[in-house]
């Protein structure tokens, strides 16, 4: 299976809806996102105009997804963040930072190195814009992802935190140059 991995395009936008509705319709959804799919469903299209628009253009957001067959099988996002934000858990930002979010493989799609593949991309990036560490949160009972993201040179930081989907830990690596 020949898997391209590559920045989203702004006019992309139903396909960017499309693959995050399945996202958090999955069985795992209540462990891995922070948002439920009846508060994805009901956003505007301007919302994934929006949301498109962002991932594929400028340094403070990057959608990227796999792409094989001219199917979408998976996708990411990194959020750079500058010191005096806040993170998506609305915590302060004291360092610069780049977290990665809205990990989702398609099922069919697992178990194939997919995952790495979009981590990787999401490592360029930020490695390329002079980061020096990428870091994620993970629900402590999504062990499968914390598996995924281990493998990928992903350590637990010992950070642990109650966010709005419960329990969870923080993950992070550092970008080698
Ligand atoms: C998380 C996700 C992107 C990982 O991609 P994937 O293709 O499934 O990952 P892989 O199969 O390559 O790796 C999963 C690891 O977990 C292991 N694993 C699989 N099922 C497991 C289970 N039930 N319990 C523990 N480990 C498990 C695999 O063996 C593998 O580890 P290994 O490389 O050490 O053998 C994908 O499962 C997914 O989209 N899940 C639903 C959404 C989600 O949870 N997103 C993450 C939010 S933080």
């Amino acid at each position: 299976m020949s898997v391209e991995v590559r920045r989203v395009r702004p006019e992309e936008w139903r396909r960017v809806r499309d693959l995050r509705l399945d996202a958090v319709r999955d069985p795992a959804a209540s462990i891995a996102f922070l948002h439920s799919y009846e508060a994805e469903a009901a956003h505007p299209d301007e919302f994934w105009q929006n949301r498109a628009a962002g991932g594929a253009e400028g340094d403070a957001v990057a959608q990227f997804v796999a792409e094989s067959a001219g199917e979408w099988i998976g996708t990411l996002s990194v959020l750079r963040r500058e010191p005096g934000s806040q993170d998506h858990h609305g915590r302060p930002v004291q360092t610069p930072r780049a977290d990665v979010v809205g990990v989702y493989v398609r099922p069919e799609h697992r178990g194939q190195g997919v995952v790495d593949a979009l981590l990787e991309a999401g490592a360029e990036w930020v490695r390329g814009l002079g980061g020096n560490s990428l870091a994620l949160d993970v629900h402590v009972e999504n062990v499968r992802a914390q598996a995924a993201y281990r493998r990928a040179g992903f350590a637990d930081t010992g950070l642990r935190f109650t966010g709005s989907i419960g329990a969870e830990m923080e993950m992070a690596r550092p970008l080698h140059r």
